[in-house]
């Protein structure tokens, strides 16, 4: 199946998993479905996101314990990967059946992790973490649950902590799109709240057939 035909059986999958639950609880049928059928998880690409990596590569070294919290980690290619850095990783998706396969790969490494929906997250979370990587989950949100993902995210940020976003970006003016669907820019930026700051933001085009316009944006915790 081609890569597009892929993604065009990814969305049909979604949109008919979406009219039978509720909120992101899709996903899991979703990703059931593709263990069972010859349907390939259109994100799922087998290597970590190379924004991410270029962002990692320039923090450069972790100090031992750093922690780290991958939301809507899927099968687990970015936590591999931070566990492999040396991050202390809690990788997290509201997918049972991905999270048992992001499970099975982090043996390795010092990596928890958990079924949880994002927008509730546990008590024990707050002010937790050095680091949330979140790689395409708030672009397959809904408007409403997306601007609760950027109310919840530097709630879980310690003080001094960064986020890094990496999504599909548009304009404004640009028509919403389809499913993942394209942020805007200061959708991303509502996550620099009271003491989370802005600290870079790239808009570019990335090196896909056809390229993608994309946002990788970091921010701080003062
Ligand atoms: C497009 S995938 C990205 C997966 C991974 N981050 C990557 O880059 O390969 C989005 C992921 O977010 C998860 N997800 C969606 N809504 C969620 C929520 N409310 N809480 C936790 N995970 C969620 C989905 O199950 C899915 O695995």
């Amino acid at each position: 199946m081609s890569e597009e035909r892929e993604r065009e059986r990814a969305r049909e999958l979604a949109h008919k998993a979406r009219q039978t639950s509720k909120g992101s609880e899709w996903f899991e049928s979703f990703y059931r479905k593709a263990e069972t059928s010859k349907v390939k998880v259109p994100w799922d690409d087998g290597v970590p996101n190379p924004h991410l990596v270029r962002w990692l590569d320039a923090r450069g070294e972790v100090s031992p314990g750093t922690r780290a919290l991958d939301i809507g980690c899927g099968y687990g290619d970015n936590t591999v990967e931070l566990g492999k850095r040396g991050y202390s990783v809690m990788a997290t998706d509201i997918s049972k059946t991905a999270v048992a396969r992001a499970k099975s790969r982090v043996a390795d490494y010092n990596v928890e992790a958990q079924v949880q929906d994002i927008l509730k997250p546990p008590t024990g979370w707050r002010e937790r973490f050095d680091l949330v990587v979140e790689i395409y989950t708030m672009q397959v949100m809904p408007p409403p649950e997306r601007a609760r993902l950027v109310s919840v995210l530097p709630q879980l940020l310690r003080p001094g902590g960064s986020i890094v976003v990496v999504c599909r970006g548009r304009q404004p003016s640009d028509p919403l799109g389809q499913f993942p669907w394209p942020l805007i820019r200061s959708e991303v930026e509502g996550i620099a709240y009271e003491d989370v700051e802005l600290v870079s933001f790239e808009d570019f085009m990335d090196d896909e057939d056809p390229p993608q316009r994309r946002f990788l944006a970091e921010f701080k915790r003062v």
